[in-house]
C-alpha cells in the first residue's frame, strides 16, 4: 500500500491511531459507552479552547459551525462587520447575508491583516453593530488577524459579540478564549485536529448566550440552545 502524505492546511494527515479506532465495529450512541467517549471529548475541547464553558461539536463541517454561530445569535435586519481579507472573510459575509444580515465589510489588502482601529471606529460610527465577524487565521492568503486586540475592543461593547473563525488557527496558534474574550469560536475536525472533516466544534461565551435569548433567525439542525440542554444531537 502506498502511504500519501497530506501537507494541506487541511485535510490533515490522520493518525493511525484514530485510523484504527475508526476501522472499530459502530456502537449505538445511546450508551452508557458512548456518553464516556463524548464527555471525554467535550471536555478535552474545553482544554483546547481554553474555557469553562461549553464547546458544542456539530456533525458538519467548519462551515456548517460557521452558519451556527450566525443562526443562533442574530436576526434577520442586524448590523454586522465583517473582516474580508480572503476568501473565508467573504464567507462570512456570504453566510450573514443569506440569513438577512445588513454587513459593513471591512475590506482589507490580502495577504495582510486587518488594522485593529478599523474595527474600532466602524462600533463607534454605529452603536446599533451587533457583531464582528473575524478570521483567526485567513488561510486563503495566510495573514493572522489581530484576535486579541479585536477582542478587546469588541468587549467594550455591551451591545456587540465578536465570532471568530479558527479553523485553521485553534490548535495551531495560542489562542485562550475566555482570556482574550472572544464570543464564539469555531473551529473543524481536519485541520490541527488530524481527524477526518465532518465534525465542527462551536465554543460560546455567556455574553453570547445572552443574544441566543433574543435571536430570532431560523435553525433547525444546527440550534445550539437545543443542542446544549441534550447533547448529542449530531446523530438526532
Ligand atoms: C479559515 C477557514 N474557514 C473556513 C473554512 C471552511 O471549512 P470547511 O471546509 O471545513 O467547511 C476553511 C477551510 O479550509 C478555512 O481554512
Amino acid at each position: 500500500m502506498q502511504k500519501k502524505f497530506l501537507l494541506a492546511p487541511g485535510p490533515t494527515p490522520v493518525p493511525e491511531k484514530a485510523l484504527l479506532a475508526m476501522a472499530e465495529p459502530m456502537f449505538h450512541h445511546r450508551t452508557p459507552q458512548f456518553e464516556a467517549i463524548f464527555k471525554e471529548a467535550a471536555d478535552g475541547l474545553k482544554w483546547l479552547f481554553q474555557t469553562e464553558k461549553d464547546v458544542l461539536i456539530l456533525a458538519a463541517s467548519g462551515t456548517g459551525g460557521m452558519e451556527a454561530s450566525v443562526a443562533n445569535f442574530f436576526s434577520p435586519g442586524d448590523k454586522v462587520v465583517v473582516v474580508n481579507g480572503g476568501k473565508f472573510g467573504e464567507r462570512w459575509t456570504k453566510i450573514c447575508q443569506t440569513y438577512g444580515l445588513k454587513v459593513t465589510e471591512i475590506m482589507v489588502e490580502w495577504g495582510k491583516a486587518v488594522e485593529p482601529k478599523a474595527v474600532a471606529d466602524a462600533l463607534k460610527a454605529d452603536p446599533e453593530i451587533r457583531g464582528v465577524f473575524v478570521q483567526a487565521s485567513e488561510t486563503s492568503t495566510t495573514a493572522c488577524h489581530p484576535v486579541k486586540e479585536l477582542a478587546e475592543i469588541v468587549k467594550r461593547h455591551y451591545n456587540t459579540i465578536l465570532i471568530v473563525d479558527g479553523i485553521t488557527a485553534v490548535g495551531v496558534y495560542d489562542i485562550p478564549m475566555d482570556k482574550w474574550g472572544i464570543d464564539i469560536l469555531v473551529t473543524g475536525s481536519q485541520k490541527a485536529l488530524m481527524l477526518p472533516p465532518g465534525l465542527a466544534f462551536v465554543g460560546v461565551s455567556d455574553k453570547a448566550w445572552k443574544f441566543n435569548e433574543t435571536a430570532k433567525s431560523p435553525r433547525f439542525y444546527f440550534d445550539l440552545k437545543r443542542e446544549r440542554k441534550n447533547p448529542p444531537r449530531l446523530f438526532h
